[in-house]
């Protein structure tokens, strides 16, 4: 139930061991005021520092103030401990030329290449009104009170200048991000973040995750990139299709989770080994080996998903999936061609539908209290 620190080199949110519970909202800007969208970034970055801490979003709070003014905070987390809350922003291609090719706030000479609009993938059936966005915030938390609280309170303090494009609720993270945690499960019933970048891979973090000086965009140095992507999971076919036919797609067993072919979870998938029938034992359209480095240029991403179901969809079938986020150094050359491979081969792909994307800018961190969210941006 404890609070993560705030402040530091990097943006909490990406490395931290992934809580249970998400709340991901989108903006767009509805300001040309340059001066405005700053004072609310400063703004937000204050109640934000307060809310990880435990506290109210307000200096005054939800109670206390003056009877005749709105509350400067919402009051649903009353009495709950920080619960781990992280709150991470981002920065979508449309804040630095938007739609109409306008440079609002004149930042288009300060888009990072690496913030390139992703391709169109096979297969994509996206909802421009649930993807994009100026702005993200990602709130995780272990409490999902104390993560809506959070989004619902930087909206708020936002009326005026942003307002909300889309939101998402997710719930029992798809992806470990540390060894310390157990492996967790999506709702293919398969263990998800086994190949995961973790915390402890400090040499790989430098390498496929923490945008580094040279990389071009000095103010994005130790910043990563956030790809968004919510998944529509056919679960109702799914669970109608076989345990070795799941398990082919994968590419892992759904109990242990070990690559076909090994014993233990964390063995490494050997893609050479051919079974009795003279067929690879790890099929070649299976998910993981289509996702491994080794056909990828040795490319990684930190996923960090996490489940959703929004209820059902008037069918009769839950309207269920995978809300997945994966932070990178450049998507480019990690998200990008992954991807690509994914969406023409995957066996899996018969029972997903992407229908929301998302890529996002996600500054450094913020060093202190004087210190604030796109600073080194503005
Ligand atoms: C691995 C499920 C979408 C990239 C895995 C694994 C599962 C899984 C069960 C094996 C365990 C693990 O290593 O984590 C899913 C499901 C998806 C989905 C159900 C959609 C609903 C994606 C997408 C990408 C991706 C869109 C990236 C474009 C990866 C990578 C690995 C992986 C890089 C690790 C491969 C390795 O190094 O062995 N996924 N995945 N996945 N997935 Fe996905």
């Amino acid at each position: 139930a404890g609070a993560v620190p705030f402040h530091g080199e990097h943006q909490a949110g990406i490395t931290t061991p992934a809580q249970d519970r998400l709340h991901f909202v989108a903006f767009d800007v509805i300001t040309k005021d340059r001066d405005r969208l700053v004072a609310m970034l400063q703004e937000w970055t204050a109640a934000a520092a307060r809310m990880t801490g435990g506290k109210d979003a307000g200096v005054i709070g939800a109670v206390g103030g003056m009877p005749e003014a709105p509350p400067d905070d919402t009051g649903e987390a009353l009495g709950l401990p920080p619960s781990q809350l992280t709150l991470t922003v981002g920065f979508g291609a449309t804040l630095f030329r938007d739609a109409q090719g306008r440079d609002r706030f004149g930042i288009a000479g300060r888009r990072p290449a690496a913030l390139a609009d992703l391709p169109h993938f096979a297969g994509d059936a996206l909802r421009p009104e649930i993807s994009g966005g100026d702005l993200c915030v990602q709130a995780c938390a272990n409490d999902p009170q104390v993560a809506v609280h959070a989004i619902r309170n930087l909206a708020r303090i936002g009326m005026g200048v942003v307002s909300v494009r889309w939101s998402q609720l997710g719930f029992g993270r798809t992806s470990s991000t540390s060894r310390d945690q157990a492996t967790p499960r999506n709702l293919f019933g398969f263990k998800d973040g086994t190949a995961n970048l973790k915390a402890e891979d400090a040499g790989l973090l430098r390498e496929q995750l923490w945008a580094q000086p040279d990389d071009g965009a000095d103010w994005m140095t130790g910043g990563s990139y956030l790809v968004t992507r919510k998944i529509r999971m056919q679960i109702e076919t799914w669970d109608r299709s076989s345990l070795a036919e799941q398990e082919q797609i994968v590419g892992r067993t759904k109990g242990g989770g070990a690559p076909l072919g090994r014993r233990d979870e964390f063995d490494e998938p050997d893609f050479a080994a051919k079974g009795d029938d003279g067929q690879p034992v790890i099929a070649v359209d299976s998910h993981v080996r289509l996702a491994h480095p080794t056909l990828n240029d040795g490319a990684r991403l930190l996923r960090r998903g996490y489940n959703y179901v929004d209820g059902s969809d008037g069918l009769g079938r839950l309207d269920a999936g995978l809300f997945f986020m994966a932070y990178q150094r450049d998507p480019r050359r990690q998200f990008v061609p992954i991807q690509t491979r994914l969406a023409r081969n995957d066996a899996m792909n018969e029972y997903l539908r992407h229908v929301s994307s998302g890529l996002f800018a996600c500054p450094p961190g913020v060093r202190d209290a004087a210190d604030w969210w796109g600073r080194t941006l503005f």
